[in-house]
C-alpha cells in the first residue's frame, strides 16, 4: 500500500520495523510512535505548532554543552526523570524478596545536574561549608540494610548549593569545589558531617526550559535539599536527597523529586556546644536521617 489514511500512518511506521534487530528498541519505538501519533491526533496539531515544537527542541539542543544539559532539565521538569527513577527503584526492589521484619528501602530521587565527580574524601564530622554562606547544620545518622544491620564503610557522597542558591559548578569555570565531599560510614554504619541548612533555589531557567515553565505558568524552584549518593559493597547504589520540611516549595518541587519519606524536620539549636563537641556562636541545626539500602541482586 502506498497511501495511508491519517489514522493509519502510525501503524504503517510500526509495520516498517518488522526487521528491527533489537527487540527492546523495537518495543520502545513502537510505543513512542503510537503515543506521538495519538498525541498529534488528540490535540489536532497544526503545522505552526509542530514547527514551534521543532524549534523548541532545536533551542534545547543548542543550550547543551559539557556544563549544561538542557535535555535532562526538560526531562526533569516534565517529571519524566523522576518517573524513570521510580520505575528503576521498583525494578530493583522486585529483584529482592524482603525478609519478614525488614523495612522499606530509602527512596531514590533525581541526580540533578550538579554532581561533580572526585569530591574530597573527608573524615567523619568534617565541615564542608567552610567559607560558604549559610546556617550551620549537622547531618548525622546510620546506613543500614533493610533489617537494620549496619553497613560499614559505605561511601556517602553529599553536595548542595549555598544559602544563596548556587552550586560551586555555577560559580564560573575556575570556581573550586565547595559544599561537597565523600564520607565513609564507621563499623556501626554511622556517618556525620557539617554543612549548611539548604535553601530553595531555581533550576536553571534562562533557557528554553525556563521559557516553557513560564508558558506553563509554573515556578522554577526546588525546595531546600541535600543531595546524597550511597555506594556500599553488597548493596544496590542509591541516589537521593534529604529535603528540609520547612522549606518553601516543598509541595511544588519543579522536578517532582520530593518523596514524603525523604522530608526531614531539621532541629533548631541555640548557640553552644554540639554533640560532637563543636562550639557554635550562632544558631545551628541538625538533620538526623538513617538510610536503608537494598542488597545487591
Ligand atoms: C538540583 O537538584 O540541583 C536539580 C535537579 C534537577 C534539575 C535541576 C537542578
Ligand atoms: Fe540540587
Amino acid at each position: 500500500m502506498s497511501q495511508y489514511a491519517a489514522q493509519d500512518i502510525g501503524q504503517a511506521v510500526i509495520d516498517r520495523m518488522a526487521d528491527a534487530p533489537n527487540p527492546r528498541f523495537k518495543e520502545v519505538m513502537t510505543a513512542l510512535i503510537q503515543h506521538l501519533h495519538a498525541f498529534a491526533q488528540e490535540v489536532q496539531l497544526t503545522p505552526d505548532e509542530w514547527m514551534a515544537g521543532i524549534q523548541f527542541l532545536t533551542d534545547v539542543a543548542k543550550m547543551c554543552d559539557e556544563k549544561r544539559q538542557e535535555f535532562i532539565l526538560l526531562s526533569d521538569t516534565l517529571g519524566l526523570s523522576m518517573l524513570v527513577v521510580a520505575i528503576q527503584q521498583a525494578r530493583g526492589a522486585a529483584r529482592y524478596q524482603p525478609q519478614p521484619g525488614e523495612s522499606a528501602p530509602t527512596e531514590a530521587t533525581v541526580l540533578g545536574p550538579f554532581y561533580w565527580e572526585g569530591a574530597p574524601v573527608l573524615p567523619a564530622g568534617a565541615n564542608i561549608a567552610e567559607g560558604a554562606p549559610g546556617e550551620p547544620a549537622w547531618y548525622h545518622g546510620r546506613v543500614t540494610d533493610l533489617g537494620g544491620k549496619p553497613v560499614a564503610n559505605a561511601a556517602l557522597d553529599v553536595w548542595s548549593g549555598d544559602a544563596e542558591g548556587f552550586y560551586d559548578l555555577q560559580k564560573g569555570p575556575d570556581a573550586p569545589m565547595q559544599l561537597r565531599a565523600r564520607f565513609h560510614t564507621d563499623a556501626d554504619g554511622r556517618y556525620s558531617f557539617w554543612s549548611i541548612k539548604p535553601t530553595y533555589y531555581p533550576v536553571p531557567d534562562d533557557g528554553p526550559v525556563g521559557r516553557m515553565l513560564r508558558g506553563m505558568g509554573r515556578h522554577p524552584n526546588r525546595p531546600g535539599h541535600m543531595h546524597t549518593m550511597l555506594h556500599a559493597k553488597g548493596h544496590q547504589p542509591l541516589i537521593t536527597h534529604l529535603f528540609d520540611a520547612d522549606s518553601p516549595y516543598i509541595d511544588s518541587d519543579a522536578v517532582f523529586g520530593v518523596r514524603d519519606s525523604l522530608i526531614v524536620k531539621f532541629g533548631q539549636h541555640a548557640p553552644g556546644t554540639a554533640p560532637d563537641g563543636r562550639v557554635l556562636a550562632k544558631t545551628w541545626y541538625d538533620c538526623a536521617y538513617d538510610f536503608r539500602l537494598v542488597p545487591a541482586a
